[in-house]
């Protein structure tokens, strides 16, 4: 059999309107705009309204991409969501998606790799692809982060946001193609950074709920170090697996956590202030979501032209990390 070759045809992103700046939590918790900034380059993020969820805001994401593809929601064959923060246990945030764009005939299911999720869905939508047995994968990225923040602790409150991102991967004909994909994970890391409460191991009671047990949970300093061995071991892997030269590397989008991360992996690959895209200061950590909207941000500034060599490089929760060369 011959394989096919995936690319990203369409991409499309929705934040919610909210906007909570770093003054505002100053007004919550005893923190500093000075002190955020400095620590990790954040300045605003946005909060999902009321009525917003992982599944309204994947929605609006994944009606633009398919849009931006040229395609109708009828084209669709499978649907694929990375979340933490699904609207329920289930159905799954991809069933919930489909429901909303009037897709009935796609197979959906959703994947948890916390804020490496976006490469995971790559990675499998782009075998569906390969083999032929699919020709329009959605790969969506949602997070409503601000559910599972608890509000009342500075260590994690101030890094993360709400936003959505979606991609359609299709198979190509001229140059464009994903590369090569790398996964990684180790789950002895699973204490350092996790949601203790409301799944079978501690279903909601009164007292995970007074324990606070339904909001995420950080060792930030721990979870700092890890970050920076394993994002830079993947960016340098996945150039070696694809045969790209650091000097080939036309734009790195990195997972958007901290800027001193980023910093640290862009030295490893020795790239200019120009070949790395940030966009962290806006919208905070929005764990799957970072790299698909940074994505869709660095096409919209003409920062990626079709062509260009493109890096990806995740991590996250449980520990989990990825990395992906992409021809845009
Ligand atoms: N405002 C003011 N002071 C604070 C705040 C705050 N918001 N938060 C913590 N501090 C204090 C701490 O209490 C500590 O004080 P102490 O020295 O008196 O004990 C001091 O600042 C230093 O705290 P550290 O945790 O050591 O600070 P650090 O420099 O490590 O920065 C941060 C913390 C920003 C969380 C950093 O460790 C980080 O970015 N970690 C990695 C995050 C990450 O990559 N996560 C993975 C992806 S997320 C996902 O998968 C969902």
């Amino acid at each position: 059999m011959k394989l096919k070759q995936a690319y990203i045809k369409g991409i499309g992103m929705y934040v919610p309107k909210k906007v909570l700046t770093n003054h505002d939590l100053e007004k919550m918790v005893d923190t500093s705009d000075e002190w955020i900034t400095t620590r990790t380059g954040i300045k605003e993020r946005h909060i999902a309204a009321k009525n917003e969820t992982s599944s309204t805001m994947g929605a609006e994401a994944a009606k633009e991409a398919i849009k931006n593809a040229g395609l109708k929601p009828k084209d669709i064959d499978l649907i694929i969501t990375n979340t933490i923060t699904p609207d329920m246990p289930f159905p799954n945030t991809s069933a919930l998606i489909a429901n909303i764009l009037g897709i009935k005939k796609a197979g959906v299911f959703d994947i948890e790799a916390a804020c490496s999720g976006f490469i995971y869905g790559l990675s499998i939508a782009k075998q569906y692809i390969r083999t032929g047995e699919y020709k329009n994968i959605l790969v969506i990225s949602s997070e409503v982060l601000s559910r599972v923040t608890d509000w009342e602790d500075r260590n994690t409150c101030v890094l993360f946001g709400d936003a959505a991102a979606a991609a359609v991967v299709s198979e190509s004909s001229g140059k464009s193609e994903i590369i090569s994909i790398y996964l990684g994970g180790d789950g002895a890391y699973g204490d350092l950074l996790y949601l203790p409460g409301g799944g079978s191991l501690h279903p909601a009671t009164e007292a995970t709920v007074k324990n606070r047990m339904h909001y995420m949970k950080m060792k930030g300093n721990e979870t700092f170090k890890v970050a920076v061995t394993k994002m830079s071991e993947s960016a340098l892997t996945i150039l070696e697996k694809a045969n790209i030269k650091k000097s080939d590397v036309d734009l790195l989008i990195p997972h958007q956590a901290n800027m001193r991360i980023i910093k640290m992996v862009q030295k490893t690959l020795e790239l200019s202030d120009d070949k790395v895209y940030i966009n962290l200061q806006k919208y905070g950590n929005t764990s799957a979501a970072t790299i698909p909207v940074a994505l869709y941000e660095a096409v919209q500034e003409g920062r990626l032209k079709r062509g260009d060599n493109l890096i990806l490089v995740a991590f996250g929760g449980g520990f989990t990390w990825a990395s992906a060369a992409i021809r845009w």
